[in-house]
């Protein structure tokens, strides 16, 4: 478990370094990232390199004893590269350019960006993969940031017909699959296949779905090249710094390529931009939403193979949400505590000091620009106090239960939600709420992983559940809890044969017989109290589950299998949670509001990000621990105790 800071060289005086450097050592910070958007100072004219700032730049870091973190600095291709250029740069939906002055401006499948990739990141590598102070390396910045995964240019498009050739071999292939006989819109040759966007209603189903595959695709290719060239030039290990609240391209496959994983953890501006309602929003406005970290870590933790940690970690208000509060007091200090709780290894703060010109001239540091400590320095110090007390080894632990997350089933339901409330995203959410409310520790888990360590797996909504993921879900012999439109598609985006739940039916034998959205406020047959958003009509061979409890036609249970045909609201959810971890063996405790645990080894930690001050005191008489003394700050004990035997 280590500390780290996000840092600018480039952006103070060189008389500067030596004095930040010694004083993040002091703090007790350990790593450095540097470098991610300095192409422009690296290269200031084609071909010019300009080597000598940055290597005293990560000498001064490394002659204070600390570690770096070396950025590829292709988030930012320079003017003089797109003047050039102009190719490079992604266009929107109309197959417009977008333009140079912000970032992320080119295209993943920009072949002359790909060649400009590899030249500056084999420079860069060229130059410091045998440097020893650059033990990590970091690709590019945040894929897919400013909505940059889809781009409607021309190289794309060609990419995209390539990809649909290769995928589907003869264009009948293609028609036969996605259905194009509706309303004519048959295809001869792939050539004549344009990105689904811009049409005049909504695009072909199927036809979005395999654009949003090719350019989640597209992305990882795009990674690959640069990881190849890092390795080829033999640096030590790479990460990549992906985003929260963010599902456009497939993070399992990013992490395949990497040593280790890391995310950009804003729990303020996250609750904001987020779908919670306004009541919600003002409850957690200085703590962040009490999941939305834990999640991510969890679903991180999986996408590194077990490897993971936060690099940039909010230390104040950001400047980028609708609106921008500050943290409470305790705040930073058990977000990081929080991540290392969920097994991270590393948390960095973005960044060292605020920059008073540019665009992020609002966004708090550690530092305020005239170098005054700002407010989340000191809690750097209270994490230091807790972690003394830890074993802070790599923790393989498993937990209770598995939540099963697949990015593919995200695009169906976003591509078709049928409703406007029926956001994926808020889905998976929901089911981890409810789990955590209780007290279970959660593993995420990914389409194709063994269950056999389960003693219950929730499958939150998977609709192209196949044949294959049913039986490896049967042979766990955990109990399994299936949310609605599982089964509800096949691969190719059309109703199964046999109407959903599809390849379900063989374990349950129910149908849906038809389905209804809801718009807020309108309840369904069951009552408003315990279904929101979505309702299926199902008929079935067998008696439903606990009518007493969830109503007459809900919920459907045979052997180790439930299925839930409806989105319950939160207090309905938790019920059947604890009715199915009931039945896997598992002792749920009740928290209080916004209390959360989480079992590091022997190690228990509560975390509040309620209102109630005295939240943390109720929960120590449930756990079998005592408490370890901890530091002496009132905000952070209110906050966050640690309870080890
Ligand atoms: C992240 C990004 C950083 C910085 C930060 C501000 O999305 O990686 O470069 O912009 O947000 O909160």
């Amino acid at each position: 478990m280590r500390l780290g800071v996000c840092y600018y060289p480039e952006h103070w005086p060189e008389s500067q370094w030596a004095y930040d450097a010694a004083r993040m050592k002091a703090l007790g910070l350990s790593l450095v990232r540097i470098g991610e958007f300095a192409w422009s100072r690296i290269e200031p004219s084609p071909g010019h390199y300009e080597w000598d700032w940055l290597d005293r730049a990560i000498d001064t870091l490394a002659g204070a004893g600390l570690e770096v973190c070396l950025g590829t600095p292709t988030a930012t291709p320079p003017k003089w590269l797109i003047d050039a250029e102009p190719g490079i740069l992604c266009c929107d939906a109309h197959g417009r350019p977008r333009h140079f002055g912000s970032r992320r401006h080119y295209s993943f499948s920009s072949q002359v960006y790909q060649a400009e990739t590899r030249r500056i990141c084999a420079a860069l590598a060229g130059r410091y993969a045998r440097h020893e102070a650059v033990t990590l390396w970091q690709t590019d910045n945040e894929y897919g940031c400013h909505d940059t995964v889809e781009s409607n240019d021309p190289d794309a498009r060609r990419a995209f017909q390539s990809w649909l050739a290769a995928k589907y071999g003869r264009i009948g292939h293609l028609n036969t699959a996605w259905g194009t006989v509706f309303w004519s819109q048959e295809y001869r040759s792939f050539d004549e296949i344009d990105p689904p966007l811009a049409t005049v209603t909504e695009a072909h189903p199927a036809h979005r779905m395999d654009w949003r595959r090719f350019s989640s695709d597209q992305l990882i290719a795009y990674n690959r090249l640069q990881t190849e060239t890092l390795r080829g030039a033999g640096v030590a290990a790479i990460t990549h710094n992906v985003m929260g609240h963010f599902t456009q391209f497939d993070h399992f496959a990013l992490g395949e390529q990497l040593d280790l994983t890391v995310w950009d953890s804003y729990p303020l501006g996250f609750l904001e931009q987020a779908w919670w309602d306004d009541a919600t929003k003002k409850t957690y406005a200085r703590t962040g939403h009490p999941d939305f970290a834990g999640f991510h870590h969890d679903l991180y933790r999986r996408v590194g193979a077990g490897r993971f940690g936060v690099m940039e970690q909010q230390p104040g208000p950001v400047n980028w949400g609708t609106y921008n509060p500050a943290p409470a007091a305790g705040m930073v200090a058990l977000w990081t505590l929080e991540a290392f709780a969920h097994g991270a290894e590393l948390v960095s703060y973005f960044r060292w000091r605020q920059v008073p010109f540019a665009q992020e001239q609002m966004h708090a540091g550690l530092n305020r620009p005239d170098n005054s400590a700002a407010e989340a320095s000191g809690e750097i110090g209270l994490v230091q106090a807790c972690l003394a007390d830890l074993d802070t080894r790599p923790c393989t632990d498993t937990a209770q239960v598995a939540v099963l997350f697949d990015y593919a089933a995200q695009w169906m339901h976003q591509i078709q939600p049928h409703g406007r409330s029926f956001n994926p995203d808020e889905l998976s959410l929901a089911f981890y709420t409810a789990l955590r409310e209780l007290g279970l520790n959660v593993d995420i888990v990914r389409r194709g992983d063994t269950f056999d360590a389960y003693d219950m797996v929730v499958v939150p909504s998977l609709p192209d559940l196949t044949a294959a993921e049913l039986a490896r879900l049967e042979d766990s012999g955990a109990q399994i809890l299936f949310g609605p439109r599982t089964g509800s598609r096949t691969a190719d985006f059309a109703i199964p044969g046999t109407c959903a739940p599809g390849p379900l039916q063989r374990v349950l034998p129910i149908r849906v017989d038809s389905v209804e959205s809801l718009r807020p406020g309108v309840g369904s047959p069951a009552g408003a109290e315990t279904v929101i958003h979505w309702r299926e009509f199902i008929s079935a061979a067998i008696a439903c589950h606990r009518p007493d409890l969830f109503g007459p036609d809900l919920v459907w249970r045979q052997g180790r299998f439930t299925y839930l045909g409806a989105w319950l609201a939160p207090a309905a959810l938790k019920v059947l949670i604890c009715d199915v971890a009931g039945q896997a063996g598992l002792a749920p405790i009740d928290l209080p509001d916004g209390v959360r645990l989480r079992r590091r080894g022997d190690t228990i930690f509560a975390f509040n990000y309620g209102p109630d001050a005295n939240a943390l005191d109720q929960v120590a008489t449930q756990l079998p621990h005592p408490a370890l003394p901890g530091p002496a700050d009132p905000d952070l004990a209110r906050r966050v105790r640690i309870f080890r035997p």
